[in-house]
């Protein structure tokens, strides 16, 4: 009996197939684990905001009591988290404190932890 040609070609297209859709599944698990932070266990260090704040000790001192920058241990008593978050992002109008030391979505994460107290 001969042999069809066109079989292996087939087989190859069908193992072909196969392997893009296991590895789309496989891609969007892991997309799903990266936006849900990880394993879920807590939060990503980089989203850590007692990480985050190390950019931000040199002027508002080691324990945000304050230094050259005003005390952030009480800045929610005076700002709204949306006015921290642009102050984090864009700096002082004065030029007294620099804009752009962490990303938007950090300052985000900053912003957030600050306005609650840091509880
Ligand atoms: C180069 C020094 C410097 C660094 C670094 C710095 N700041 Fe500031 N920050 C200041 C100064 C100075 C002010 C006061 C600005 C003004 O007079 O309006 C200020 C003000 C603020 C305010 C408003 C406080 C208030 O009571 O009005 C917030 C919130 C703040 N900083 C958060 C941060 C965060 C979060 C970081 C780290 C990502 C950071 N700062 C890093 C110097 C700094």
């Amino acid at each position: 009996m001969k042999k069809n040609p066109i079989i292996p070609f087939a087989l190859i297209a069908v193992l072909g197939i196969l392997a893009m859709i296991i590895l789309s599944v496989v891609g969007l698990n892991e997309q799903e684990r990266i936006a849900t932070g990880g394993d879920g266990e807590g939060e990503t260090t980089e989203a850590d905001p007692e990480a985050l704040i190390q950019s931000c000790i040199g002027c508002h001192g080691g324990d945000l009591e304050g230094g050259s920058g005003p005390s952030l241990n009480d800045v929610h008593e005076r700002l709204s988290v949306d006015e921290i978050e642009s102050m984090i992002i864009n700096g002082s109008e004065n030029g007294n404190m620099p804009g752009g030391l962490v990303t938007n979505e950090e300052a985000a994460v900053l912003a957030e932890w600050l306005a609650e107290g840091q509880e």
